[in-house]
């Protein structure tokens, strides 16, 4: 495993001022900090890895149950579990250097002070690429509020890039009234790009045996089923910015990620995929890598301006 050569074919994509070998990157909280999956691919394969959310301080996260699978998909309540940014810091960061690769920090908070702490924090030790999670329906507080008021979130990225002169990807959910005007509010307040969709707010239901009383799991939904949430939403939110999008919901093979191209991703994200096949995106690399050179490719962006060309 990962001795292919995928440097054969330009598939690097800009994201702001970051240069990334390619688009495949792997989804914030279904990646740990990347060092879990070592034994699964080489890391170095892959476009970047996104970190799961990390807050100011640790958190446990909710109660047991967390994880339940529906048709198509399963429904996370996590919580927002993480050991805290100076752990993080201490622990897990050294790992994703040594690794030498690309890598965002997605980030979480209560407030907007608290996220502007940790993007300050981040900034102390060099980090060069955030992901702000605005989108986090397994909280009650923060996170998912912030990403669906446009003054809230215009106020929040400000706040942060006020402190954070580096990479800022803002990651969005599906969960709002109006799409277009959250995604123009996130790049009128500084964002280099737009990270979309986050899970879906959902619920699941387990009947009682004898019909008296039900037991539930509330949380955000991933996997094949929100793909075409997903794809609509990108869709929605392509006509009106000029940043890249960073598009996820579903991506399981390798016909999927071509559809988040078409629809107007510049780059995709991997999450709920990598629980049934740990090496999905280092194969997702491959496999575009020779897609590309079959098909005389020379690059991504030709590839992907082929995908947007409607039939007449
Ligand atoms: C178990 C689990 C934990 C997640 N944790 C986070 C998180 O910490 N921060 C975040 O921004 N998104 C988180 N997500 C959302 C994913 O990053 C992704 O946006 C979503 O699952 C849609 O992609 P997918 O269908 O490929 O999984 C989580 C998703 C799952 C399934």
């Amino acid at each position: 495993m990962g001795v292919e050569n995928t440097n054969i074919t330009d598939l690097s994509v800009q994201i702001g001022s970051l240069k990334l070998k390619n688009p495949v990157i792997t989804a914030s909280g279904t990646f740990g900090y990347a060092n879990e999956y070592e034994e699964f691919l080489s890391l170095k394969n892959l476009g970047a890895i996104v970190t799961k959310a990390i807050t100011l301080n640790p958190r446990k996260g909710n109660p047991q149950p967390r994880i339940k699978e529906v048709s198509g998909g399963l429904i996370n309540s996590i919580g927002l579990e993480n050991v805290g940014i100076y752990e993080f810091i201490d622990k897990k960061l050294p790992l994703l250097i040594q690794n030498n690769i690309d890598f965002f920090v997605n980030i979480a908070g209560e407030s907007i002070e608290e996220y502007k702490k940790v993007a300050a924090i981040c900034r102390q030790n060099n980090i060069r690429a955030l992901e702000l999670n605005l989108s986090c329906p397994s909280v009650n507080k923060g996170c998912l509020e912030f990403g669906k008021d446009e003054k809230t979130l215009y106020d929040l990225i400000s706040a942060v890039r006020d402190v954070f002169p580096g990479i800022l990807a803002v990651k969005l959910g599906s969960n709002v009234s109006f799409p277009e005007k959250i995604a123009v509010t996130a790049q009128k307040a500084g964002a280099d790009a737009i990270s979309a969709i986050n899970t879906v707010k959902a619920m699941n239901i387990s009947l009682k045996k004898n019909y008296k009383g039900f037991n539930f799991i509330k949380g955000g939904l991933s996997g094949p089923c929100i793909k075409p949430v997903a794809l609509n939403f990108i869709f929605e939110i392509k006509k009106h910015v000029t940043i890249p999008i960073i598009g996820m919901g579903g991506i399981m093979t390798f016909t999927d990620m071509l559809e988040f191209f078409a629809v107007g991703a510049d780059a995709i994200q991997i999450g709920t995929g990598t629980f049934t096949d740990p090496d999905l995106g280092e194969r997702l690399v491959f496999e575009l890598n020779s897609f590309m050179q079959a098909n005389k490719y020379k690059n991504l962006e030709e590839l992907i301006n082929s995908l947007r060309t409607e039939d007449e």
